[in-house]
C-alpha cells in the first residue's frame, strides 16, 4: 500500500487550507508537517499554533517530523495541537527508547528518522516499537534539494530486516521525491512518500499528487 504525504513546507502558507485540500483531492492520504528549530537543522519553520489551525483544516492524519533538539520538550505540545504521528531523529535523541514511549504515552504513533549518513543498524533496538521509520533521502533542513541515491540501500535493508524479524513498521521516505525518483524509491521498498516541491512547487497540487501517485503505484507492481 502506497501513501502520499505532501509536505506543507513548499505550500503557500497564506492559502494552506486550500493547498491541502487540492493535494487531498489528488489522492494524498497523510499531511507531512516539518518542524525545524534552527539548531538541529539550519532553518526555522512553524510551531504548535499553526499546526492547531491546520488540524481544523483537514481530517487526514498529520505526520509531524520533528527536526529539533530536545524533542521530548515539545511532544506534549504537538500532541495537544492535534498531530497523529510524531517522528524524531535518531541523531537528536540520546534516550531514543524513552522518547518513542513518550510519543506513545501521548496517543500518537511513534516514528524514528535517520539522516543520510546514519546507518540503519543504529535503529535495531527500537524497530519493534516504532510505527514507521523515516529514511531521509536528503540532508534535512530545506525543501527542493536533490535526492541522494546512496540512501536507497537503507530502504532495502529495512525491508529485509522487517521481513526477517516479522516487525510491523512502515517505511517512509523524505527528500527529493518526484517523478524522476519515485519509481526507484518504491521498488526499493518505500511505502509512504513525502513530497514537498513535487506537489506544491509549481502547477496544481491536485494534478501533481495524482501524477506522482500514479507513477508510484505502477512502480509498486514491479517490486521484486
Ligand atoms: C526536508 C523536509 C522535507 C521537505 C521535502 O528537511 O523534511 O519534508 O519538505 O521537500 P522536497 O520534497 O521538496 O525535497
Ligand atoms: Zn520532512
Amino acid at each position: 500500500m502506497i501513501d502520499l504525504a505532501p509536505s506543507i513546507l513548499s505550500a503557500d502558507f497564506a492559502h494552506l487550507a486550500d493547498q491541502v485540500e487540492r493535494a487531498t483531492a489528488g489522492g494524498a492520504s497523510i499531511i507531512h508537517v516539518d518542524i525545524m528549530d534552527g539548531h538541529f537543522v539550519p532553518n526555522l519553520t512553524i510551531g504548535p499554533p499553526v499546526v492547531k489551525s491546520l488540524r481544523r483544516a483537514t481530517a487526514l492524519p498529520l505526520d509531524c517530523h520533528l527536526m529539533i533538539d530536545n524533542p521530548d520538550q515539545f511532544i506534549a505540545d504537538f500532541a495537544e495541537a492535534g498531530v497523529d504521528w510524531i517522528s524524531v531523529h535518531q541523531e537528536a535523541c540520546p534516550h531514543l527508547n524513552r522518547t518513542l514511549n513518550l510519543i506513545k504515552d501521548h496517543q500518537c504513533r511513534p516514528g524514528v528518522v535517520i539522516n543520510p549518513a546514519t546507518p540503519v543498524e543504529t535503529l535495531i533496538e527500537v524497530l519493534d516499537i516504532v510505527d514507521h521509520v523515516l529514511v531521509m533521502t536528503v540532508n534535512p533542513g530545506f525543501g527542493g534539494q536533490k535526492f541522494i541515491p546512496s540512501t536507497l540501500h537503507k530502504i532495502r535493508k529495512l525491508a529485509q530486516i522487517r521481513a526477517e524479524r516479522g516487525y510491523g513498521f512502515r517505511i517512509e521516505v523524505d527528500g527529493g521525491v518526484g517523478l524522476d525518483t519515485v519509481a526507484e524509491l518504491v521498488r526499493a521498498g518505500a511505502e509512504i512518500l513525502v513530497a514537498g516541491s513535487a506537489v506544491f512547487g509549481k502547477g496544481d497540487a491536485k494534478i501533481n499528487a495524482e501524477t506522482l501517485l500514479e507513477a508510484a503505484r505502477s512502480a509498486s507492481l514491479q517490486r521484486v
